[in-house]
């Protein structure tokens, strides 16, 4: 059950980043793009806490497949599926001890402190627009960017000993982490079943209110009512997705993600130029345009 998303055949986007952003720093740092274990050891413990929270969220949605399989809990059954993503993350666990460095276990364990609030964020709901367009960023930091973040934070930590490093790696995560997700949300809409490996409108039909509804909301206020009932009336889910394609809320969406891809692209920037870092920038720019 633990090995099944193992498979080789995710998009391994946040080792990838993490990898980077440690020869990045070491360039930066003494010259040497030589990968410490203890970061590569990072880059491992940041998919695995990814993939042991996709094994729970697929229990808490109730989903049937991911990545074009069927998902754990589709075939063993939820109590199994649970169980299978907290042995992810004690194996993660015990990893994160074995670097030995305090620091670094501290950064990472906040990232499944955010990971849990965050999906209680995504269970809740606010009546009040504003609030929850605020809302929907904070659990979209937690619950995406976070990991992302912090696990650049703690390979800059491990490759480079200058604060303010420490603090581009993580902005740089924690901005490219929310336009990923953005990005993620818009896909929801405009891409088909087939691409995503999981079903289209699967937010919706979770009752989720994602950025391309909010700005949507702006131009269409009866959609207020749907969000508020987290479209449970028959006819809801097609009713919104109507309402988002008439609006321009996939435009903004995908608007607000590219400014925070910018804001990633100008902390990267900072560091000494190197082929990791240039890869780091133009990966703000795959972020955008992928297509599953
Ligand atoms: C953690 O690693 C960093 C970078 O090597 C080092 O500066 C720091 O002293 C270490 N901290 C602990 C508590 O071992
Ligand atoms: C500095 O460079 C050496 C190789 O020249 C490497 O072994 C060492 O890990 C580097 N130190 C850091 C902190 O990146």
């Amino acid at each position: 059950m633990c090995d099944y998303y193992f498979d080789g055949k995710g998009k391994a986007f946040r080792p990838m980043i993490v990898v980077l952003m440690a020869r990045a720093c070491n360039i930066h740092h003494n010259n040497s793009r030589e990968v410490q274990a203890s970061q590569r050891s990072v880059a491992i413990i940041a998919e695995m806490i990814h993939t042991a929270s996709l094994v729970h969220d697929d229990v808490i949605d109730d989903a049937n497949s991911r990545r074009g399989k069927m998902t754990v809990n589709q075939i063993w059954g939820e109590r199994k599926a649970v169980l299978a993503g907290d042995f992810i993350l004690s194996a993660a666990s015990v990893a994160l001890a074995r670097i030995g460095n305090t620091t670094i276990i501290s950064v990472l364990s906040q990232v499944i402190e955010d990971l849990v609030r965050g999906e209680f964020l995504q269970l809740g709901s606010k009546e009040n627009e504003n609030e929850r367009f605020a809302h929907y960023l904070e659990k979209t930091f937690k619950k995406t960017a976070s990991l992302i973040a912090n696990s650049c934070k703690a390979v800059s930590i491990l490759g480079c000993p200058d604060p303010e490093v420490h603090e581009i790696a993580y902005q740089y995560g924690k901005n490219v982490g929310i336009a990923f997700q953005l990005i993620d949300d818009v896909l929801d809409f405009t891409s088909c079943a087939d691409q995503l490996g999981k079903p289209a409108a699967a937010d919706l039909k979770l009752g989720l209110a994602t950025g391309p509804v909010l700005f949507a909301c702006q131009q269409f206020p009866e959609m207020n009512a749907m969000i508020m009932r987290r479209f449970s009336l028959p006819g809801d889910v097609e009713r919104a997705q109507q309402y988002v394609l008439q609006s321009d809320g996939v435009q903004q969406t995908t608007y607000l993600a590219q400014r925070y891809c910018h804001e990633a692209m100008k902390e990267i920037s900072k560091l000494r130029p190197s082929p990791e870092r240039d890869a780091l920038i133009q990966l703000t720019e795959t972020v955008l345009t992928r297509d599953k």
